[in-house]
């Protein structure tokens, strides 16, 4: 049984992406199994950069199967679009070479527009959501009125489930939440086309992934968003509306627990968040900015710039607990050069308490007094290095610090964005 979950560990965007990418390498198939077009990955290969928000970042190797599993909400127009750039780069080629669950759920119109008017109305209270319908999609699954693509595979089911669920939302948009109406035949004609092209990868990947595991086959389950975005578990009400820890892996993939061996946390040398929500580290200054403008911390989805920060030991610690990290990657390591002293944040403190883990309160989290500790910076560029050894002193004592605090050990480090741009401390994860 060889399984790899890879997840993030702070607040997304960590570079999974790319680490999924290379670790694909060593893949048979590769599974997304949660989230949906709100995660972009940008990976570079070969110098040329290639986003891919649904299908997961294996796909730039060939010869592998590519699974949108069960737990994932999905956009066809978005999937469409993607196969199409990905066919035009010469990839997907093979009909066989992706495949869709038959109980995934569908994004629609109605979804969009209900997330982007509710945030219009929330003003400053927003969640700052990627816009693209995630939350009312998993919504309308945890409410039982979701269509999933076995319905779309039948057209009167389809017909009658849309048209029902439309009306509903005709009034909600437009009493509630001052919008217009939405076309039933606009949509349905649509999704109709969209079925037609997305039809020949829908099945029971569930059983796909079960019966590849049998004949031995190697399987990397690929995380979107972080653990703190997950929606039992993170800095919630700030947070995606799906479960982002290891353990989503067996109802978003359909696979038994014990299935599962080893998982990866993807975590930045520093910390990133997106949106509003509470961020004890993030950093105001020219320290801040020096991070966003190295690191080009610019969402891969809608381009807002993203709030920048130390690393935050308790954040990452609290991740390694939920979803039982075995080894972690460290990403943007070189973004950290020509800082002359590093923070790292090993606890906080509010009201006379310390805490060593994120307490469950956004209220609190927003009023924690992070615990630094400091350590000294390096200037060298470090994305020529491809060793340990290679790299600065105080580099490598900084990732020990972090392997320390956090009790996982770093068997990843990644130097630059590019595929060979990374420092392979133990080279085979399965
Ligand atoms: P939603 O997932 O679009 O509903 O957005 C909810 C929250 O999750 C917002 O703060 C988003 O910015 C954040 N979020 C969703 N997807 C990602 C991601 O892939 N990276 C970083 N933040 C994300």
């Amino acid at each position: 049984m060889s399984t790899l979950v890879v997840v993030g560990v702070q607040w997304g965007d960590e570079g999974k992406g790319k680490v999924v990418d290379l670790l694909a390498r060593e893949a048979d198939v590769i599974v997304r199994f949660q989230g949906g077009n709100n995660a972009g990955h940008t990976l570079v290969v070969g110098g040329q950069k290639t986003i891919v928000r649904l299908i997961p970042s294996g796909v730039l190797h060939d010869g592998k199967v590519c699974v949108i599993g069960n737990g994932v909400v999905v956009n066809p127009e978005v999937l469409v679009e993607e196969i199409d750039a990905l066919q035009q780069r010469g990839r997907l080629s093979d009909p066989e070479s992706l495949k869709i669950s038959e109980i995934a759920h569908l994004i629609t119109p109605y979804h969009k527009a209900i997330d982007l008017a509710r945030e219009r109305l929330r003003g400053e209270g927003k969640i700052g959501t990627t816009g693209r319908g995630i939350g009312p999609t998993y919504e309308d699954k945890m409410a039982r009125v979701g269509i999933r693509f076995v319905d779309l595979l039948d057209e009167d089911v389809f017909a009658q489930k849309l048209e029902r669920n439309l009306e509903e939302k005709n009034i909600y948009l437009g009493t509630l939440l001052q919008e217009q109406p939405l076309a039933y035949q606009d949509i349905f004609d649509h999704y109709r086309r969209l079925r037609d092209r997305l039809a020949p990868y829908v099945t029971n990947t569930s059983r796909y992934i079960h019966d590849a595991l049998g004949a031995g086959q190697k399987v990397l389950f690929e995380g979107a968003q972080g653990t703190m975005l997950d929606v039992d578990h993170g800095t919630y009400p700030f947070v995606t509306s799906s479960n982002t820890v290891a353990g989503a892996v067996c109802t978003g993939a359909g696979i038994a627990p014990q299935q599962l061996r080893n998982v990866i946390g993807i975590s930045k040398a520093y910390t990133t968040r997106v949106g509003s929500g509470p961020f004890p580290t993030e950093e105001h200054g020219a320290d801040g900015e020096k991070l966003r403008r190295d690191g080009g911390e610019f969402g891969t989805v809608t381009g807002r710039p993203r709030r920048c920060g130390w690393f935050d030991a308790v954040v990452v610690r609290t991740a390694a607990r939920l979803s039982g990290l075995n080894a972690m990657a460290l990403t943007k390591i070189d973004v950290l050069s020509g800082l002359s002293t590093l923070r790292v944040c090993t606890g906080y403190r509010y009201r006379g308490q310390e805490y060593d883990e994120v307490p469950a309160g956004a209220h609190i989290l927003e009023q924690v007094t992070p615990i630094y500790e400091e350590l000294p910076g390096w200037t060298e560029p470090l994305t020529a290095m491809r060793s340990l050894d290679a790299l600065p002193r105080n580099a490598r004592q900084y990732v020990e610090r972090l392997e320390e605090l956090v009790n996982v050990p770093v068997k990843m480090i990644s130097v630059g964005a590019g595929r060979e741009e990374t420092i392979l401390i133990r080279p085979t994860f399965f």
